[in-house]
């Protein structure tokens, strides 16, 4: 008897759909022009925005972190794993992002989780958040027995009526994403702040796309719109702009305290190895010392998306190097990929649960890292892609 039948049955569906993807291997570092399934391609769609993956300073950190303190941690942090190396990142961390504290926990998806769960874990609290929220945030909630409530896309009116609806709750939670990961987007931050604020709520922001983006020097979304001392909880990842793995809040020194004592993914998972950590504190210098990676994102970013733009493109409504190519049907999406690969561009397709139904797309992500001869080649072959499949007509 196949007790397992089920597998095969909800593979075939994920094929019948377009969803069914085979992962791609990377055969070179994670580089502007990279190596992928044997071929070499323009690669646009890795988080790597600064460049940071390969930046000599932190391979040099790293190894010299695993010379003098091993490989591993050999313990959860509130045991002994706590080394010394991870103490000064989170000082270091704490000083980027201007607060009293801040807590690494050993990626993004562990810090939203276990910090939501640990702020409002009861029926008596209430959690309030964007449609579009990131599905570790979504996870976090769903680990809770607040009451949910969820409002659309970046509007405030549904944010302010959510948090009538919340009146009475013990704590209320308002969390968002700072740079929205799939569109690209930004969130009312200085609104959603004013309102949840008028209502009694705090604010948490998960900036992981904006940490290293955004702000005069890669210091977040909150820095861009000047609320780094308003919003109780900013949440980043060292997985994307610094280039390494881990996710951290930064905060009060109390919320670092709390949740040291109460967020489960802390508690109960093992501290980073030592050069994950050194590579990470390595990069906050880098991030204050070579503001020329930052420079050179946004310059880069500002031409792919004008000429994406004026190819005529669907790019929603992103102002960050996350710029997506709405296509609709996840068919399409998956076939515009495919052939853009044959040109030599790597453009994932993303369809159904990680956007909605209907709204399948291509994500593209410019790096600091990109030449103007690779998003020249990058657009002419979308060009060239997106005439075939009649997305432009131009
Ligand atoms: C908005 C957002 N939050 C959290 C995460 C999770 O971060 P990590 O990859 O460090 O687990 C991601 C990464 O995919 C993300 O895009």
């Amino acid at each position: 008897m196949n007790t397992m039948k089920f597998l095969s049955e909800e593979l075939d569906d994920l094929k019948r759909k377009s969803l069914y993807r085979k992962l791609r291997i990377l055969q070179s570092p994670q580089q502007s022009t990279s190596i992928i399934d044997g071929k070499t391609v323009v690669n646009l769609s890795s988080n790597n925005y600064l460049g940071l993956a390969t930046h000599p300073r932190l391979k040099k950190a790293a190894v010299q972190a695993i010379e003098k303190w091993g490989v591993g941690a050999g313990a959860v942090r509130p045991i002994i794993g706590t080394m010394e190396i991870h103490d000064q990142l989170e000082k270091e961390l704490a000083a980027f992002k201007h607060t009293q504290a801040s807590l690494v926990f050993v990626a993004g998806i562990a810090a939203n989780r276990g910090t939501i769960q640990a702020v409002a874990p009861d029926e008596t609290d209430a959690i309030i958040s964007d449609e579009l929220n990131h599905a570790s945030i979504i996870d976090g909630v769903r680990l809770t027995k607040a009451k949910r409530l969820v409002y659309p896309h970046k509007d405030v009116k549904g944010l302010e009526e959510a948090l009538k609806k919340a009146q009475g709750s013990r704590r209320i939670l308002v969390v968002t994403d700072g740079v929205f990961s799939m569109d690209g987007d930004l969130a009312p931050l200085p609104e959603i702040v004013e309102k949840a604020h008028q209502y009694g709520a705090f604010v948490m922001v998960d900036d992981a796309h904006g940490s290293g983006v955004m702000g005069p020097h890669g210091e977040g979304t909150t820095f861009h719109f000047g609320l780094q001392d308003k919003i109780e909880i900013q949440m980043a990842t060292m997985s994307k702009a610094v280039g390494v793995l881990g996710g951290y809040v930064a905060g009060s020194q109390d919320l670092r305290e709390f949740l040291i004592h109460k967020a489960r993914p802390f508690l109960f998972s093992t501290a980073h190895p030592p050069a994950v950590a050194a590579a990470c504190l390595e990069a906050i210098k880098v991030l204050k010392e070579e503001p020329e990676h930052h420079q050179k994102l946004w310059e880069n970013t500002k031409f792919f998306k004008s000429e994406l733009t004026r190819m005529g493109f669907n790019t929603g409504g992103s102002v960050t190097p996350i710029t997506p190519v709405i296509v609709g049907e996840a068919a399409t999406a998956m076939k515009f990929s495919d052939l853009l690969f044959e040109q030599g561009v790597f453009a994932q397709g993303i369809g159904f649960p990680t956007v909605p139904e209907g709204k399948a797309r291509l994500r593209t992500i410019v790096t600091a890292k990109h030449t103007k001869e690779e998003l020249s080649k990058a657009l002419e072959a979308f060009g060239k892609v997106g005439k075939k499949l009649a997305l432009v007509s131009a």
